[in-house]
């Protein structure tokens, strides 16, 4: 049972597929978290911009993990960049659960050229433990490898610490 616990949204899959990366490197758990809104097609676009806008959030869907969020030493979380925000789902999960997480670090996947940083203290909000790593990845850009390599060399460091 790993103490590592990546958990993601992802709505067209590019979060999906870069935490499952950095899962398999870390052999940690991976979970999925939905919520309760139809987020399909041109309706569910709009949809997300706005939430992610107006800092909605709805209930999620239930979701199991193999241990309690407080008892892994490092859980990741990761989310598309909506409107320059975090997605509204990972926000739902953060307001809920981010105050049982131990440490926490974050990957973000975007589409635009713009980093985005400052999510990562908007998402702190929600996690009074702050984050150990964080890292905006572009799928399919010149940069994403590297980047994804410097996040994993960061959380490797913080696991060895202790
Ligand atoms: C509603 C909405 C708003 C978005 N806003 C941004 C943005 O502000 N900046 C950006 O770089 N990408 C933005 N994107 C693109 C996504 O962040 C990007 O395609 C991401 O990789 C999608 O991840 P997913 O496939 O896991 O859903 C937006 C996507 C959606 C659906």
């Amino acid at each position: 049972m790993s103490d590592v616990l990546c958990i993601y949204y992802s709505r067209t899959g590019n979060t999906q597929q870069q935490i499952q990366e950095v899962a398999a490197e870390l052999g940690a758990e991976v979970v999925e978290i939905r919520d309760s809104v139809d987020r399909s097609g041109w309706k569910g676009f709009f949809r997300c911009g706005l939430d992610a806008m107006r800092r909605t959030t709805h209930p999620l869907q239930p979701f199991e993990t193999q241990r309690k969020l407080g008892d892994y030493r490092l859980v990741i979380v990761a989310s598309p960049v909506w409107a320059g925000r975090c997605s509204s789902v990972i926000r739902g999960f953060l307001k809920e659960h981010g105050g049982e997480i131990r440490h926490a670090a974050y990957l973000l996947s975007r589409g635009g050229e713009e980093k985005n940083e400052e999510i990562y203290d908007q998402m702190d909000l929600y996690t009074p433990c702050g984050h150990v790593a964080a890292v905006s990845l572009r799928a399919h850009s010149v940069g994403c490898a590297f980047w994804r390599e410097e996040f994993l060399r960061q959380v490797r460091e913080f696991l060895d610490q202790k």
